[in-house]
């Protein structure tokens, strides 16, 4: 199959989320199954030239009014097209944030669909992604379908029904195929009135992590390559490491960490309380969390000082985005906590699992079809084939939150050696896209086959 991606994040060129995460990491599990992958990208400038190989001009056309530059590059060895809008549209400093995004994003995917028009390529599969590429499934049938992409199908994704709803219902009525990104999330958002309609070409695949970019083994940023048979070592030498970076205290403690936007979907009380909470129980914590709204990025500046004062060695917030520090975290931590209101799916306690560091969650979302708890779960585990793997909590008030973090901090002090197992355990379950590429693969054959 010929799959063109038109996105407008990617990892780790423009990530913002997890959106840029699949983005990548999804193209390239279907590329390793032997498919033609491409993607579609805005030409931002403040894209991550170091890892985009080969960059080079190739062609240009005029569309809305401006000059739109073509360029070509290799990122995670994906052919990926840049689209340079010669009105300067993407010179903005930033990816999403301006107020004029939907017009941006919608110039993009209207610019994609006339640069796949003109180059003349045979596309079997458009696939685009939440509100912001949402245009490119109505754009389609009312202008592109007739032409040399006749053939195409539009399967259009879901990563978070929170932003642009009417945009993406009016996807969902326009593709061949729909996916979000668990099981779980598509049964929590199908009574929602711009699901509810499509529930037929509906589906929840969970998401993957690319088992090459997050690898203990083989990670540059962690001070020992690890796997389960030296995990225990592994870990302590990253614990050791992120406690003499970041000056906390090195004693025998758990650590537990906190990678997230700082944002009201990852429940910013309850992290506030479980930082409070591992401290009680005589945990350490790291955060390392970035807020879009100013407002909160400054309560946590706040917060930042008052532990820094009251807590000194015993816990760090770092209030950045900071890619090679989060795999160190993930590496030296106990416990990754992710107390989400919702979580269409969740990428975090994936990599967490994949370094040994077990999830504390609460369930919703891909979190529930993912993380299994140790003392509540071992039949819904068995039932994918899989053994329990962390701890988890279902309301959204503190009680909640306490009763799987006691649990899970009195595991590590008082059972040691159960929990270096489950750690191990943990690490062997194979949450990348092996498996959800193939159900990719599925739908994509399945999208072909409609009229
Ligand atoms: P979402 O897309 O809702 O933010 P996901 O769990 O799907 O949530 O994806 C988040 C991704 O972003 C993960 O790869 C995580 O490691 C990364 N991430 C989140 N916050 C930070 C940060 N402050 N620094 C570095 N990486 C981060
Ligand atoms: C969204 C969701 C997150 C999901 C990610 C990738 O940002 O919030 O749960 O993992 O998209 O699909």
């Amino acid at each position: 199959l010929n799959i063109v991606h038109i996105a407008v994040e990617m990892a780790p060129i423009a990530k913002v989320g997890g959106l840029g995460d699949v983005v990548t990491s999804l193209s390239r599990a279907v590329q390793d199954a032997g498919h033609n992958v491409e993607v579609v990208l805005p030409k931002y400038d403040c894209l991550n030239y170091h890892y985009i190989h080969d960059l080079r001009e190739v062609q240009a056309f005029h569309f809305g009014g401006t000059k739109v530059r073509v360029w070509n590059g290799k990122v995670e060895g994906l052919t990926v097209h840049f689209l340079e809008p010669e009105n300067g549209m993407f010179w903005a400093g930033c990816i999403y944030g301006r107020r004029d995004d939907g017009a941006r994003f919608g110039f993009f995917c209207h610019a994609a669909l006339e640069f796949l028009r003109q180059s003349g390529k045979h596309v079997d599969i458009l696939h685009c992604h939440d509100w912001s590429s949402a245009p490119v499934a109505w754009l389609f049938n009312e202008g592109y379908r007739l032409n040399n992409m006749h053939d195409a199908r539009i399967v259009f994704s879901i990563h978070n029904l929170e932003f642009g709803a009417p945009l993406i219902g009016r996807a969902m009525a326009n593709a061949h195929m729909a996916t979000t990104v668990s099981p779980t999330y598509a049964i929590e958002v199908s009574g929602n009135g711009v699901i509810a309609p499509h529930l037929h070409k509906f589906h929840g695949i969970r998401n993957g992590i690319d088992s090459d970019i997050w690898d203990p083994y083989t990670d540059q940023f962690i001070p020992m390559a690890y796997n389960t048979e030296n995990v225990t070592e592994g870990k302590r030498a990253a614990k050791e490491e992120l406690r003499r970076r970041l000056g906390l205290r090195h004693d025998d403690r758990p650590m537990l960490g906190i990678i997230t936007r700082l944002t009201a979907q990852k429940g910013i009380q309850l992290i506030k309380h479980g930082i409070y909470r591992t401290l009680e129980r005589g945990g350490q914590v790291v955060l390392l969390g970035s807020a879009p709204d100013p407002r909160v990025q400054n309560d946590f500046v706040n917060l930042s000082n008052q532990l820094n004062q009251s807590h000194g060695d015993m816990a760090r917030l770092c209030l950045s985005y900071d890619e090679p520090l989060s795999h160190l975290i993930y590496a030296a931590c106990d416990f990754i906590l992710i107390p989400s209101i919702f979580e269409p799916c969740g990428l975090t306690q994936l990599t967490a699992m994949r370094y040994g560091a077990i999830p504390v969650v609460r369930k919703t979302g891909g979190l529930n079809d993912t993380v299994f708890d140790v003392d509540h779960d071992q039949d819904r585990a068995k039932e994918q084939g899989l053994s329990v793997n962390g701890f988890s909590f279902e309301s959204t008030d503190a009680a909640g939150l306490d009763y799987a973090l006691n649990r899970a901090i009195s595991a590590w002090y008082e059972a040691r050696g159960w929990f270096e197992g489950l750690c191990r355990q943990v690490m062997e379950q194979d949450w990348t896209w092996n498996r959800p590429a193939l159900d990719y693969i599925e739908l994509y054959y399945g999208a072909k086959n409609k009229p």
